[in-house]
């Protein structure tokens, strides 16, 4: 997979050089080079913004600057551009206006030749930008959550990683992503390792029954359990086909039943159907 990143802050990409994400590089898995947004302005201060049209706080991001990058990141590689598999890459723009990033995203993602990511910095980027690089790009704003970061650096690294070790050969045991929190819609059991007493807290017996059965039903319960506590939004979008009479079961004592197709909360004008 290629990956470019442009930004004013280059070296806050740095962090990809380390871990698996910078192994992945090393390998050729992720072909990922962070551009200098400035090395595109034609003035001697490198001018990158300028103030609003129509007024208000802040400064927005000039278009030239961005026109001249993404046009050199479309030209640079054989990869690069439409056409050089029919498939146009991706411009990922990060933006608390954008739409969330999910685990369900990083999937759709990881599945792309080519991803670039323009960091918008001050108020955003000129809005001409966007919509001139769905010519040439399928261009995708996208937010990490509902809070204001002072630029998409810190949203690239996130997505990168989380993109990228999904990427086939990146993470090395592909189980470790099956049973990862949202892998299923639901938020991963809770782990433990040695030594089996610790502080006076002993390791959850049925752990170290060694009966595979037992733990994996165990662990389906807290996972249930958390997700309802935690986050009963995941709850609202299971589908029932994939919950079985167990877990039903955990659900109804967290408050929630099967009622026309969908999981809801008791009560809720819901008659629900039997649990057990
Ligand atoms: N830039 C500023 N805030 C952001 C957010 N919440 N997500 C992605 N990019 C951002």
């Amino acid at each position: 997979m290629r990956i470019d990143v442009v930004s004013i802050f280059p070296e806050y990409l740095s962090a990809l050089d380390l871990s698996l994400i910078g192994k992945a590089r090393q390998q050729g898995l992720l072909e990922l080079t962070v551009t200098d947004l400035r090395e595109f302005t034609t003035d001697r201060h490198r001018t990158v913004d300028d103030t609003p049209y129509g007024g208000g706080a802040g400064m927005v991001m000039k278009p030239e600057p961005w026109a001249a990058a993404l046009g050199a990141v479309l030209g640079g590689g054989p990869a690069a551009g439409p056409g050089a598999a029919g498939e146009r890459p991706v411009l990922v723009v990060p933006s608390p206006a954008g739409e969330v990033f999910t685990q369900a995203t990083a999937r759709d993602l990881a599945l792309r030749k080519h991803l670039v990511f323009a960091c918008g910095r001050y108020e955003g980027i000129d809005e001409r930008v966007v919509d001139w690089s769905r010519e040439h790009f399928e261009v995708r704003p996208m937010s990490l959550g509902d809070y204001v970061l002072n630029g998409g650096e810190v949203a690239v690294l996130a997505m990168v990683e989380a993109i990228g070790r999904l990427v086939p050969g990146v993470v090395g045991n592909p189980d470790s992503l099956v049973e990862e929190s949202h892998a299923d819609g639901l938020l991963e059991y809770p782990v433990y390792t040695k030594p089996a007493l610790w502080r006076d807290r002993p390791v959850p017996e049925v752990l170290l029954s060694g009966h595979h059965g037992r733990i994996a039903r165990w662990r389906r319960d807290r996972q249930l359990q958390r997700t309802a506590a935690r986050r009963p939004d995941l709850v609202g979008s299971l589908d029932p086909t994939g919950l079985d009479r167990a877990d039903r079961a955990v659900l109804a004592e967290a408050g929630w039943v099967v009622s026309g197709g969908r999981v809801v909360r008791a009560g809720d004008g819901a008659a629900g159907e039997p649990v057990a």
